[in-house]
């Protein structure tokens, strides 16, 4: 399969990988034609990639950093637990987060489980179209994408079960806020952005007075739209005052947000989202932290089109253990020219080097907090 941008697509193209609607049913499967109209609700739906089928690239897996069944079970537990906790608020009563904790906890043990025992860069590419449930898809995500980085940092496992709990429930404030607000598609008004920044103080509040969750963990709702220059919310702190783990949430959560399909913005593609990182690495974000997380997830994802020195163009086929920003690509042209395709493996060959690669967006959009 090859990964394409939808403004690159040809008439009539065959999808290689279904794309999914919120609830989990396909919204197209296999095959499916992309014709001319297709292409413009998917537009309108914000995708921004696909994978297509072409021949040659038959072999070419693109696959999920967890396992789909518990990627589903997760994110029914996460739904439930959210709605239910939203519904308690909504009557003003306090939510007993102690029942969710257990719960919450075994989805980060099995999140680390899966991640502990990769060894390549983690890939997790958006196949979900989610409005109304793209919280959910984004704690998971950014649980998946925390636990990558704290693993490379180096975190042990009692630490890493602490920062995955902080990164599954960052969001849970969210649930003390207005649907009318959070459900917003387009732009938010500086007053709805208000409300919006007091979900990291209601998500703080509804951790803290848990039993069974460390403060740490509430502490990791409470700072993760913190910035190291002082630029973030709620409270304007300074880098020395952020937690690591803060900062690690900060760094995944940035990157699921503008790499998930939303449809008031257009996904980047994980290139893409890791030039925003780098843009405010060292202002914003942890510099350490940004370059780690560059070797923590495919920067060129299997399926993706780019272009070699000596005028090489080819696909990504595999990534390589260890080197993300040195996968196999299989060229295909030379020149503009069709050649007999063969392989070249960045990680030895290391003359040759990406100069450029396909981008999701014809045009920069702006980042939206929150
Ligand atoms: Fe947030």
């Amino acid at each position: 399969m090859k990964l394409v941008p939808l403004h690159r697509l040809k008439q009539d193209e065959k999808l290689a990988k279904a794309i999914y609607k919120e609830d989990g049913r396909p919204l197209l499967q296999i095959g499916a034609v992309l014709t001319e109209r297709l292409v413009e609700r998917l537009e309108e739906k914000g995708v921004t990639f696909v994978y297509v089928q072409e021949p040659g690239t038959e072999d070419i897996e693109a696959e999920d950093a967890i396992d789909p069944r518990i990627r589903a079970a997760s994110i029914k537990t996460i739904r439930e637990n959210f709605e239910n906790a939203g519904k308690q608020l909504a009557l003003g009563k306090s939510v007993n987060i102690d029942d969710m904790s257990v719960s919450f906890s075994s989805i980060v043990d099995q999140v680390m489980q899966e991640i502990l025992h990769k060894k390549e860069a983690v890939t997790l590419l958006s196949d979900v179209v989610a409005h109304d449930t793209y919280v959910f898809h984004h704690s998971l995500n950014v649980a998946v994408y925390a636990l990558s980085l704290g693993k490379s940092l180096g975190l042990n496992q009692e630490e890493l079960h602490k920062l995955g709990m902080g990164a599954v429930l960052h969001d849970v404030g969210k649930m003390s806020l207005p649907l009318e607000v959070l459900k917003k598609p387009g732009k938010l008004t500086d007053e709805e952005f208000q409300i919006i920044k007091h979900h990291t103080t209601a998500g703080f509040d509804i951790l803290r007075n848990s039993h069974t969750i460390s403060l740490l963990t509430a502490h990791c709702a409470y700072q993760h739209h913190e910035r190291l220059d002082g630029s973030g919310y709620p409270r304007s702190l300074n880098a020395s005052d952020i937690h690591a783990f803060a900062k690690i949430i900060a760094i995944a959560d940035v990157f699921d947000a503008v790499t998930s399909h939303r449809s008031y913005r257009q996904a980047m593609l994980p290139h893409e989202g890791l030039e925003v990182l780098y843009s405010g690495a060292g202002t914003q974000f942890d510099q350490k932290m940004v370059e780690t997380f560059s070797r923590t997830v495919a920067v060129y994802p299997p399926g993706l089109e780019v272009e070699l020195n000596g005028g090489r163009t080819g696909i990504i086929t595999q990534k390589n253990t260890g080197i993300p920003q040195r996968p196999l690509v299989r060229i295909t042209h030379e020149e503009g020219v069709p050649v007999t395709a063969y392989e070249v493996d960045l990680s030895e060959d290391l003359s040759s080097m990406i100069v450029s690669c396909e981008t999701a967006l014809d045009q920069r959009t702006g980042l939206r907090g929150g």
